[in-house]
């Protein structure tokens, strides 16, 4: 049967339609093992199953959840792969699969799933196919950023959350760089510094400013001293408009994605107002390709900034090339990373950035 990305044309699904109507109904299902999974992550269940089989009563108990509700959810994970469950002897075991959701797992995917993010505002993706704004405030009540200063819990799931995709995204690409024998690395909007620890295990004669919002970094202190790294790292309470304290090399790491290109300009611009002469910068961020299809997952991605934060998407080199130009940046090259992560590297311009006047020029 011919097929078109694995859809089969028009004229064979009208006379076909049941494996049509089977993927539908698979798409249908699987956003509510989606939140099955978000459920258990939160209730850290998979953790409680790290060593061996347990009775759904005891199970249920130790979560704090509905045993019923549990074994339910349980069952419908169980034909997901994410748990073994045994109607019998009415227990439950973690799979391989399962593993990768306990907080313990070296390449951990609990905080992904357990914060707060997308599948809390993806269902009023038709405000935003309606308005073209961010679903997030209207589902929220403020801008996500607000929100969740606003949550301790929840800032603290998202921190968690960043660690565990730069680690699968990020610091694989810092040994493909070429870092400077010494000097000062500002990490702005670093988060609680899953960088920031990379750059000063890797490079012990480095020094690193991280700047993030104050309650964040209150959240990066037990972070840092985990990785032992602490005593190189100065903690800069900041805000991404404001121009950060001097350094040789800026990182930027998944902030421009989150952010419109007027505000992505602002960012840029007040990091080059902060950049002494000679400073250089380094994007961390999926680039679309220039022609042709994104991947799904950057389908996704870019789906999700726009659901989360206003007018923020994913974009191809020449879309950052041209938010650099406009910066006060000048482009040097592209370095990639594993897939769907790459590093944008530019340096200062020798002027100032003034004021933006506007969009330059392809
Ligand atoms: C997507 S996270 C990326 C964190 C980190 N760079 C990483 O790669 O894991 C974006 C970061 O931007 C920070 N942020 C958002 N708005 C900010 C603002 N106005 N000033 C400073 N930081 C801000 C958030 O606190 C968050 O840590």
């Amino acid at each position: 049967m011919r097929q078109v990305n694995g859809v089969r044309p028009e004229a064979e699904a009208e006379t076909e339609p049941i494996a049509d109507i089977r993927a539908l109904f698979d798409m249908y299902q699987i956003g509510v093992a989606w939140h099955c999974v978000c459920a258990i992550s939160r209730l850290r269940v998979p953790d409680r199953l790290v060593g061996g089989a347990r009775p759904m009563p005891l199970l249920a108990a130790e979560v704090g959840a509905d045993e019923d509700a549990l074994r339910r959810v349980l069952r419908l994970l169980s034909s997901h792969g994410i748990v073994a469950f045994d109607p019998v002897a009415d227990e439950v075991s973690l799979t391989g699969r399962g593993r990768l959701l306990c907080a313990s797992h070296p390449m951990s995917l609990q905080a992904t799933f357990a914060t707060l993010g997308i599948s809390d505002v993806a269902h009023a993706l038709t405000e935003t196919l309606v308005t073209g704004h961010a679903a997030a405030p209207h589902v929220l009540g403020t801008g996500f950023w607000e929100y969740l200063a606003s949550q301790p819990d929840k800032q603290t799931a998202f921190g968690e959350a960043m660690v565990e995709q730069a680690q699968l995204l990020s610091l694989p690409c810092l040994p493909l760089l070429d870092w400077p024998a010494g000097g000062v690395v500002v990490d702005v909007a670093g988060g609680i510094g899953v960088l920031t620890a990379g750059v000063l295990v890797e490079e012990p004669e480095l020094a690193v400013v991280l700047v993030d919002q104050p309650h964040v970094l209150t959240l990066a202190v037990p972070y840092l001293e985990s990785q032992g790294v602490i005593d190189r790292c100065t903690l800069h309470p900041g805000d991404l408009f404001v121009p950060p304290p001097p350094g040789d090399l800026y990182l930027l790491a998944r902030v421009l994605h989150d952010w419109d290109d007027a505000s992505a300009v602002r960012i840029l611009r007040a990091v080059a107002n902060g950049a002494p002469p000679g400073a250089r910068l380094r994007l961390f961020e999926d680039l679309l390709p220039e022609h042709g299809v994104p991947s799904p997952q950057q389908n996704w991605s870019d789906v999700a900034m726009m659901v989360l934060y206003e007018g923020a998407k994913e974009r191809t080199l020449t879309e950052y090339q041209r938010l650099l130009e406009r910066g006060g940046w000048l482009f040097e090259r592209v370095v990639t990373g594993p897939p769907g992560m790459s590093v944008i590297e530019a340096s200062r311009g020798r002027t100032p950035a003034g004021p933006d006047t506007g969009e330059v020029e392809p």
